[in-house]
């Protein structure tokens, strides 16, 4: 098969609001060594597209410039010494970047199968949240049976992601959202306790239950104190993003005392090793957790690509419940 040389993408004209995303034509990728390309059925929008919409965000030099951490398609090239993937094979795949268009690459490690029974628009919300949520509430926080988890963010792609998968392990699971209709969205999903943030004090909740175990949150600021709170003795604290800031003043003699744990990390910026490895781990764990109807995707809306600053304005209203994706080609 010849691909075309150009295609539709969606770029960032200049850092900026959602009507900086701007249709162009550019050069198809061409695939390295280990890559293969990737016909785009549907793109997964991620949070962190826009921060780097908003020039907060900058991808790591290597990768595309374009914005999109996540996609599902049709493998149409395969660069030199790939050997899992031929042309022909639908799957999903984490990208370093560049998911807003035709066609995207990445390295043959960080695409996955379909799994069964997914549609391509369900897989395309796949990769992003399940490296994300696996790697730091199981590798990084070390999750287990029984503990008390609480997620910020509930209804978030990483949330509903989240509940679902520490629930099919067997922890006890509570979530945080912005109103009563989000709060039984994450009850629905697993949740034992969902708590409206803006009606309820998360932290007296988890003391009254013992405290938890294991926090994985994204807002930061004033929360990273009440996290400390919120925390059984022992407890672990995942950061994996900062929405309402990273710098505060602290008292963190409680860490020592209390043998408390806080820790972080971000997925675009590891190696193309490390994140093979999450790709292994997810296969082997998440999937057969999907495959047997004990994660489902929480899907939000859907957009055409040209449509990709509505899907922006709609993320940013924080209206949304679960993954918006913009269609491609299917
Ligand atoms: N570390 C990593 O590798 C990594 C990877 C992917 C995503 N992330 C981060 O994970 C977070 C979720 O990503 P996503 O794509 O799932 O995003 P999303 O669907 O847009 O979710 C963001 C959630 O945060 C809550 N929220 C937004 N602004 C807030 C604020 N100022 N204070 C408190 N809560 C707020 C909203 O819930 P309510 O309406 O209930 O407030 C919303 O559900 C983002 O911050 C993203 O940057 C990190």
């Amino acid at each position: 098969m010849t691909l075309s040389d150009s295609m539709l993408a969606m770029e960032i004209s200049a850092p900026g609001g959602p009507d900086v995303l701007m249709p162009v034509a550019v050069p198809v990728p061409v695939p390295g060594h280990g890559q293969i390309i990737i016909r785009v059925a549907y793109a997964g929008v991620n949070r962190p597209d826009a921060l780097q919409r908003a020039g907060a965000y900058a991808p790591p030099p290597s990768a595309s410039p374009l914005p999109g951490l996540e996609c599902s398609g049709t493998v149409v090239e395969v660069g030199p010494g790939v050997s899992r993937w031929k042309i022909g094979d639908r799957v999903c795949a984490l990208l370093p970047g560049g998911g807003y268009a035709e066609y995207a690459v990445t390295h043959e490690a960080h695409a996955l199968p379909i799994p069964r029974g997914l549609s391509l628009k369900e897989a395309a919300c796949l990769p992003e949240t399940c490296f994300t949520v696996w790697s730091n509430m199981v590798t990084r926080g070390g999750l287990r049976a029984g503990e008390r988890f609480l997620v910020h963010g509930g209804t978030s792609g990483i949330g509903t992601t989240a509940i679902q998968i520490a629930n099919a392990l067997g922890a006890r699971v509570f979530a945080t959202a912005g109103s009563d209709e989000k709060c039984e969205v994450c009850r629905s999903l697993g949740a034992e306790v969902a708590i409206n943030y803006r009606t309820e004090d998360f932290v007296s909740v988890m003391t009254a239950e013992g405290g938890a175990n294991l926090i994985l949150d994204m807002v930061g600021g004033p929360y990273i104190e009440r996290n400390i709170k919120a925390l059984a003795d022992g407890g672990r604290l995942v950061q994996i993003a900062f929405l309402q800031g990273a710098k505060v003043t602290l008292n963190l003699a409680e860490v020592m005392t209390r043998r408390l744990v806080l820790t972080g990390s971000t997925l675009r910026p590891q190696s193309d090793l490390a994140k093979a490895r999450i790709a292994r781990a997810v296969e082997a764990e998440v999937w057969p957790m999907i495959e047997r109807g004990a994660v489902r995707v929480v899907m939000d809306s859907e957009y055409e690509l040209p449509q990709a600053a509505a899907a922006h304005w709609r993320l940013e209203s924080g209206a949304h419940v679960g993954k918006i994706v913009l269609r491609v080609e299917e």
